[in-house]
């Protein structure tokens, strides 16, 4: 049946400004790493892709790797989105990227003129669309001259392939010496995309304060350490679960079920609990508290967890009790 948004789409989302430009995004986005491949559902994406629209979350994240096998995540949005979402291709920000290994070859890895002009006329192909609203280098290639790497964001932008351009996982030095090839060139950098969750703090050690001193937006990967920040895993590895399926390309395995890992899940749930959420509500909303970040780019493997994750939006504040409970927990 032809897929009628819901009318009451923008009440409860909340949309965040991304750093000093013009754009916003929702605090919540989603993100098609996982689960929107070809070996994956059809029908459990284009629910998962409805609810979120439905929901207010009109960012959706992909790169050109995303499957498996690499390539089939953005088949399959291009797939759904002409089915569903070209009538409402003006409310949607998406974004793709090109950085990992994606084609054989010299030409089909890191960060050269040549990998990422083909990857993204390739992206635009298979998600059957004109432009993207943002092109990111996936991560740092220390062989290519920046020059060349940032040169090349800024060259899409100028041919209308993309509106905005980001980076993803730059060290602190590296993105501001990204953000000043860029400042010349005259295209900013809207936006950087780096790990961060409650087990995984690095971007607090310098990167923050870069995006934040220089109006670059921030929407954190992995904000739940893959499920482990939830409490699917505190009595082992349930069905169906990321860790279940060994997907592979960067995928959460057994190893990182630790006790120490579970122990300080445990702990975290009930705090959770006392905050009125459940773990997964309080680590995107504990990363949701810090306004230099504008949004959280969650993954799900059903809409349930869509419903379940924006609920984070009810209480992203923390007491000092709270954090410095938060902090003793995870010493
Ligand atoms: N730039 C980069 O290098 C990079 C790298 C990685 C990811 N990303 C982006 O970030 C996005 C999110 O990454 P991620 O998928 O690792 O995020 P995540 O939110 O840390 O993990 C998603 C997984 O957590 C579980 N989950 C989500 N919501 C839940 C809930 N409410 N209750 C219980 N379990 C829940 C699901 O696991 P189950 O599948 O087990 O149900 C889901 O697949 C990706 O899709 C991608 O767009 C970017």
């Amino acid at each position: 049946m032809a897929y009628q948004p819901n009318n009451n789409r923008y009440k409860n989302m909340t949309y965040r400004r991304c750093g000093k430009s013009g754009l916003k995004l929702p605090a919540v986005s989603l993100g098609l790493w996982h689960n929107f491949g070809e070996i994956d559902s059809l029908d459990n994406a284009r629910k998962i892709l409805r609810l979120a629209f439905d929901s207010g979350i009109t960012h959706f994240d992909l790169a050109n790797n995303y499957g498996p096998p690499a390539g089939s995540a953005e088949e399959t949005f291009g797939h759904i989105f002409k089915d569903d979402f070209k009538a409402y291709r003006d409310e949607l920000i998406i974004s793709t990227k090109a950085g990992w290994g994606m084609w054989e070859g010299p030409y089909g890895d890191w960060g050269s003129k040549k990998y990422l002009v083909s990857s993204l006329d390739q992206s635009l192909k298979r998600m059957n669309l004109d432009y993207v609203d943002i092109f990111y280098h996936h991560r740092p290639d220390p062989e290519t001259p920046l020059e060349e790497t940032m040169g090349t964001l800024d060259l899409m932008v100028r041919q209308g392939k993309a509106l905005y351009i980001g980076i993803s996982s730059y060290s602190a030095s590296e993105t501001e010496a990204a953000m000043a090839v860029l400042k010349q060139l005259g295209t900013p950098c809207l936006i950087h995309q780096p790990k961060y969750s409650l087990f995984d703090r690095w971007v607090e050690g310098g990167l923050l304060d870069v995006l934040g001193n220089n109006g670059i937006g921030c929407i954190p990967f992995s904000p739940l350490a893959q499920g482990l920040l939830t409490n699917k895993y505190v009595k082992g590895i349930p069905e169906g679960s990321r860790i279940s399926r060994h997907r592979g390309n960067g995928a959460i395995e057994e190893d990182a079920i630790t006790e120490d890992k579970i122990a300080k899940v445990i702990k975290l749930n009930e705090l959770a609990h006392s905050r009125g959420q459940d773990l997964a509500q309080m680590a995107l909303s504990w990363i949701l508290k810090d306004p230099r970040i504008t949004s959280v780019l969650i993954g799900v493997s059903k809409p349930e967890q869509v419903s379940d994750s924006i609920k984070c939006l009810e209480n992203i504040s923390f007491s000092h009790e709270e954090l410095e409970k938060i902090n003793s927990i995870l010493s």
